[in-house]
């Protein structure tokens, strides 16, 4: 898309770049330190759980259908808990582990198991002379971190509107068999914020793969983060790769970090029976049992789905006016000039922005320069190369409103500054 900038003619395209740095000049000299790089909860929505903590006291019964929580045992997780779990990730109670607080080291423990021990009745992924994993991207640089620090290696695959570019990645799976996984966020994805279609769904859970041991990380760390009633609605792909007899493709994961406390919730694996058994195996070596007391309150203080959607709302009552604010502040400051566009979800906590190629990297250092740390520019592509250098991703839940407000009028100057340097350059 052409910008304002490159339809100027030569005079007045100086003339904007000279008030456009004029004003940079301004911005920099009040020495602000905005940060719109954290892709975490405000502290006030945090206190939202805070309830969480008088749960338990040393007078509280800590025994759960006839577990006993403050004593080993139970590696799997708690009934309650797991029902917790079955209930997030769309399959049967019996189908699931809870653990530790983190999901993305669930996900490593079950990617490292298949790098050194492979998938049951397959060769293990470390003996192969190269594996591969899908990487829809933009996206979530810490998956491609798990994978990146194994040696596997990365392939970007354009996402679209409605999910992953489907008829690359069947081209991919169908002829590539050291192509061995794919990673996907299937509803309000990091950083576009979109959800898979119903037919994306259905074309991961019953395509043709060259690898009989293929799998698919569905990370749906956002399951449950609709900013309004009317949510996106994901289809279970568990219930379609079942049909198709698939139903070991699909590594399921999520956790409570987003919705109580960032780093001390609980989290959730879900998979195939086989699966499950499988890499529980594994995991209990090294573990007896996981924080049953932390799996208990959570239990009772999200003890229904209804509870927890109420739970959910008041987290949306903060991120909807920012979310909005980043519309409102996108489209009053560059809606009109071509040199971006951006994404618009109903969930999630990212908006993925989009300027011109050769662009992203200078609109990060310009914002820095003016006091705004942004994520890096290439950290939603494997490797951290974006290769048309277009792509930011804008986190707005830390920030408050005020905050976000400057944060967000210094990356729309910052845009129109680099497109009408770049605008020049290019006639030059
Ligand atoms: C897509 C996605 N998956 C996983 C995580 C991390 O989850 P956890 O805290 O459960 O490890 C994040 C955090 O931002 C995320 O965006």
């Amino acid at each position: 898309m052409e910008t304002i900038y490159q339809r100027m003619g030569a005079e007045e395209l100086a003339a904007a770049i000279a008030a456009l740095e004029a004003e940079v000049a301004e911005v920099t000299a009040k020495g602000l330190k905005l940060d719109m790089a954290r892709g975490k909860p405000s502290p006030e929505q945090v206190a939202i759980s805070r309830p969480l903590l008088d749960v338990l006291s040393s007078s509280a019964d800590l025994m759960d259908e006839g577990v006993d929580c403050s004593n080993y045992g139970c590696f799997e997780g708690i009934p309650s808990a797991r029902r917790l779990a079955g209930s997030f990730l769309g399959v049967p109670a019996g189908q699931t582990i809870v653990l530790g607080s983190s999901s993305l080291n669930i996900m490593q423990s079950v990617l490292v198991h298949y790098w050194e021990k492979g998938v049951p009745g397959y060769t293990p992924w470390r003996k192969l002379e190269s594996v591969k994993f899908l990487c829809p991207v933009p996206g979530y640089d810490r998956h491609f971190g798990l994978t990146q620090d194994l040696g596997i290696e990365n392939i970007p695959v354009r996402m679209t509107p409605t999910g992953p570019d489907m008829d690359e990645v069947e081209r991919l799976v169908a002829e590539d068999s050291s192509i061995k996984g794919m990673f996907c966020v299937p509803k309000y994805s990091n950083p576009t914020g979109i959800t898979y279609s119903d037919e994306t769904v259905r074309r991961l859970a019953t395509m043709k793969c060259a690898a009989p041991d293929f799998r698919i990380v569905w990370d749906n760390a956002y399951c449950v983060h609709d900013l309004t009633d009317h949510g996106d609605k994901l289809l279970n792909i568990h219930d379609v790769a079942l049909e198709a007899g698939n139903e070991d493709r699909v590594l399921e994961f999520a956790s409570t970090s987003k919705i109580t406390f960032p780093g001390a919730g609980v989290a959730f694996f879900g998979s195939s029976f086989a699966n499950m058994a499988e890499v529980s195996r594994t995991l209990q070596v090294g573990l007896i049992s996981a924080n049953k007391l932390n799996q208990l309150a959570h239990a009772r203080f999200l003890p229904t789905m209804d509870a927890l959607h109420a739970h959910m709302a008041k987290h949306a009552e903060f991120l909807r006016p920012r979310f909005a604010l980043v519309q409102e502040k996108l489209r009053d400051g560059l809606g009109e000039t071509g040199c971006a566009t951006w994404t618009n979800p109903n969930g999630g906590y990212f908006v993925s922005f989009d300027s011109q190629p050769g662009s992203a990297k200078r609109i990060v250092a310009l914002c820095l320069q003016m006091g705004v740390k942004l994520t890096p520019a290439g950290a939603t592509w494997p490797y951290g190369i974006d290769p048309e250098d277009t792509n930011i991703r804008i986190a707005p839940t830390y920030p408050s409103l005020e905050e976000l407000g400057a944060a967000l009028d210094i990356l729309v100057l910052a845009t129109k500054l680099v497109c009408a340097q770049l605008a020049s350059e290019e006639r030059a």
